[in-house]
């Protein structure tokens, strides 16, 4: 992988994020032989769980998609190793920074830890001795709350580590399907000649969950969906749709693509926040045939929230390519399916001979399925066989990778923390990504506040409050369905 051998420390290493997801990634890419034989892995953590704790939990996590390699885990198990420490001590971390010869070895340390945190911590890793050139930082979400918090997280990372250094991690990057993204639009020199205002009608992004907030509530009542979802995952998938073609795949020009994107995203105006957005929050409901409760009741009814728990949103982008094509964005908690995808809806025939026919008059479809699944789907207008008036059918042209063909099951997360390893940024997030991305969101929090905009309650297990239905009504469209 490269002629240095790599340690990578988890700050947070006994927390939820390391046990659910880091350690597994790790695991899987180490079955798959993506780790360096030397590769070492340190958990650093106040002390909460020991070790053995640590590794039941982690197998168990392990355990969950495939049957455990017992060699694979034998040789991860030696790999890894926790310590007790506080990553803002200096002197802690000094003493890590002992065990490694930095002349050989490459640090990657994983910041798996509340951002608050983020300056202390790296404070203590430049006094230790810790950031190099060499060095890699990983960081993610939620970064920030808004533009402002954001850029006091970047610009004290910026004063310890350049731009190069970080990998801020949006996990839907590395989600089979949106990795596709690139390919099947640069790859494909059908879709790059109709890919613009003269052929797309509009595009819709959805990403939909059956689960609530669960645990996580204390977290999710300060952000919402807008913040949670929108602000990254969404915008990042806008942004792998909509961007120009970068003249090489390298990660600076597929950025620097996604940031004029960003810069071009419509401000959405007071006059225009109840046009064209729509909040929601659940209310209790079935959802996949169990009851569930409402939000209120789930966070606590006393605290009487208004935090949404579903939006939408019609964004347009204002430059040629885009011009006059909406993107319509939603995402909710307790809906009706767990369902993400893209859905571009190409024009109607300029003119048509067979207007006399229902069928053929929406225009083709191509929809990238995120999950449950992931796959492509075209549809295509077909004659159905047989004699007479020629009636036609709508079919799907089907784009789906048998399992058989996946040499390995790796999560977003095994995806992602290789190409850290690799050195390889294009599927992380530029700061000024994020700035851009958290100056269009904070306009519609300001404008939601201003105005007043109401959490429309929706019983779970629904599509989400009607409103969003009237939006989309409004342009004479519809939302694709959500369970299918
Ligand atoms: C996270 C959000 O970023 O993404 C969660 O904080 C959400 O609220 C999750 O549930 C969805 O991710 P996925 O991969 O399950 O679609």
């Amino acid at each position: 992988m490269s002629d240095l051998k790599t340690h990578i420390l988890i700050i947070g290493g006994d927390g939820d994020l390391a046990i659910r997801k880091l350690y597994p990634a790790l695991y899987s890419l180490d079955m798959a032989g993506e780790l360096d034989d030397d590769t070492l892995i340190t958990g650093l953590s106040r002390g909460g769980k020991n070790r053995d704790e640590l590794m039941a939990k982690v197998k168990q996590r392990a355990n969950e998609g495939a049957a455990l390699n017992q060699d694979a885990w034998a040789r991860f198990d030696k790999r890894l190793d926790l310590v007790t420490g506080d990553a803002t001590a200096e002197d802690d971390m000094r003493s890590f920074g002992q065990r490694i010869d930095f002349s050989t070895t490459r640090l990657v340390v994983y910041l798996a830890i509340p951002p608050k945190v983020f300056h202390g911590v790296c404070q203590a890793m430049h006094v230790a001795g810790l950031v190099k050139p060499t060095t890699r930082v990983v960081v993610e979400k939620p970064l920030g709350t808004s533009c402002e918090t954001f850029t006091e997280i970047h610009d004290h990372m910026a004063q310890i580590f350049s731009e190069e250094q970080v990998y801020r991690i949006d996990h839907y990057l590395g989600k089979e399907s949106v990795q596709n993204l690139l390919a099947l639009r640069f790859s494909n020199i059908m879709f790059n000649a109709v890919w613009n205002c003269d052929y797309i009608d509009h595009v819709q992004i959805t990403v939909a969950e059956t689960v609530g907030v669960e645990d996580r509530h204390e977290f999710y009542d300060e952000v919402g969906a807008l913040r949670d979802m929108v602000q990254n995952h969404m915008l990042q998938i806008l942004c792998l749709i909509a961007l120009e073609p970068p003249a090489t795949r390298r990660a600076d020009m597929i950025r620097t693509e996604k940031l004029k994107v960003l810069q071009s995203l419509r401000p959405i105006g007071l006059e225009d926040i109840s046009s064209k957005t729509v909040r929601g929050q659940y209310a209790s409901g079935s959802v996949e045939g169990a009851l569930v409760p409402g939000y209120q009741d789930e966070i606590g009814r006393e605290r009487n929230s208004t935090t949404e728990t579903f939006v939408a949103i019609k964004a347009e982008i204002d430059n040629w390519r885009w011009s006059g094509v909406p993107f319509y964005l939603r995402t909710g908690k307790r809906l009706s399916s767990r369902c993400a995808e893209i859905v571009v809806q190409f024009k109607k025939p300029k003119h048509s001979i067979f207007a006399d026919q229902a069928v053929g008059l929406n225009g083709n479809r191509l929809t990238i399925r995120l999950q449950p699944d992931d796959g492509v789907h075209l549809s295509l207008v077909n004659k159905q066989p047989g004699v007479g008036e020629l009636p036609l059918e709508e079919l799907d042209l089907n784009l789906h990778v048998p399992d058989s063909r996946r040499l390995h099951s790796f999560d977003a997360y095994a995806r992602l923390v290789l190409e850290v390893l690799r050195g390889d940024q294009t599927l992380f997030v530029s700061s000024d990504e994020v700035i851009t991305s958290w100056k269009w969101i904070d306009q519609i929090l300001e404008n939601w506040n201003l105005a007043k905009a109401k959490a429309h309650p929706y019983a779970a297990g629904t599509n989400g409050p009607s409103q969003a239905v009237v939006m989309l009504a409004r342009d004479q469209r519809e939302w694709t369905e959500l369970s299918r």
